[in-house]
Formats: C-alpha cells, structure tokens, sequence
C-alpha cells in the first residue's frame, strides 16, 4: 500500500500525517519530523510491516483513544521534543509562556546577578523536565545548578532522558542537572542560605 493509500485509513487526516511520518522517521532513521514533508513520500510504497506499525499506533489512538502524544512517544515544547509517557503530563502550549516569562525574566536580570553566590534552578513537579530544561537550554550558563523535583519515581526516569538528550547536545548543561525524587522540596540538599 502506498503512503497516500494509508492516509485513507485514518479517520482525520491530520492524525494519519502525524503517525505515518512518525513510522517513516523510524524507517529513515531520523528525528527531523519538522523537515521531513509527508507530501513527498505520498507514492512511497510501504512494507507489510511499516503497515502494521501504522495499524498498531492507529488501533491505539482511534480505539484505544491514548492521547496523540503518547502514541507518538513525544511532544514539542519550546522548539524541542519531549519524550513523554503514562507517567508524565503531556507539555501544554500554554506552559511555553510560562518559560518564556522565566526567560526574559532572567535575561533581564542577568547583569544584577550575584555572581558571588550560586544561582539554583528548581523545577518542583517537573514531569516530563520540560520547564526546567527549556530554561536550562536558554539560560544554562547563569546556573551553577538545576533541580529537577518529583515524587514521581517514573516520571524522574523520562525527565532525565530528555535532560541528557536535549542538554548533552547543547555541551556541558546536562553536567549541571540532578533529577531528584522528592514531596516538594524535602529531599532538596541546599538551605535557603545556600
Ligand atoms: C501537572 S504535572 C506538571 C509537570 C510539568 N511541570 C509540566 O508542566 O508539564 C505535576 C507534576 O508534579 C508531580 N507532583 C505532584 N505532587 C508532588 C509533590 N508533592 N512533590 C513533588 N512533585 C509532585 C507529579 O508527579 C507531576 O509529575
């Protein structure tokens, strides 16, 4: 069956554009889905087992109606994608205002900084990592630290994955962040004189 065939199979199109590159990005090896355009694999003929990975993530987000996002196993937050599962919320658009007050906030600040003490981020109820790792990703280089805090055993072991994936590359940032299973602050090692 070819690529334009199996878009038919879905009952919004938007939905079947989405898991059927995500299918082609695994064939191709990739994770550049913002550049790879459906539109010119339309004629691709797919293999019975590209059609069964469709059919499955298909059968999940039609029948099984899991949200788009843990279908694909990501989402995009601030330009970056986050992988997300069952045990993380799913990053909302609106929280991007969120960081981005949190980064012109900082850009703002920066000069009156205190250079003579140390600058902590803390990302309490961190999820998925992606508050505090948008932020670490911008502003990085004004934290001698960062805290990533949840009760949550299962989502730590997500954020630490997307730390480490999307920090590394930016070289060093990653070194800076612990995730950290913790009820709100408590297993925090500073005191607020730290
Ligand atoms: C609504 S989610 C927000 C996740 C992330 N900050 C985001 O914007 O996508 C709240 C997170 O807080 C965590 N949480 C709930 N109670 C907590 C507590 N007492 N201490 C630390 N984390 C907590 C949950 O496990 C969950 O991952």
């Amino acid at each position: 069956m070819r690529v334009k065939d199996a878009l038919g199979l879905f009952e919004d199109n938007y939905v079947g554009r989405k898991l059927i590159l995500h299918v082609l990005e695994l064939l191709l090896h990739t994770e550049k889905s913002i550049g790879l355009d459906i539109f010119l694999y339309l004629e691709y003929d797919l293999s019975d087992a590209l059609l069964d990975e469709i059919e499955r993530l298909r059968y999940e987000y039609e029948v099984l109606m899991k949200p788009l996002a843990y279908v694909l196993g990501y989402e995009l937050f601030c330009g970056e994608r986050f992988e997300v599962d069952e045990n993380v919320l799913i990053p909302r658009a609106e929280t991007e205002y969120v960081v981005k007050y949190a980064v012109d906030s900082l850009q703002r600040m920066i000069d009156g900084f205190h250079q003579e003490r140390k600058n902590i981020l803390i990302d309490v109820g961190t999820g998925s990592g992606c508050v505090g790792i948008s932020i670490m990703k911008e502003c990085g280089d004004y934290f001698d630290r960062c805290y990533l805090l949840d009760i949550s055993k299962e989502a730590l072991k997500v954020a630490e994955r997307n730390s480490t994936r999307i920090l590394e590359e930016m070289g060093g940032s990653n070194e800076k962040v612990e995730c950290l299973e913790s009820d709100l602050l408590e297993s925090l090692p500073l005191t607020i004189n730290d």
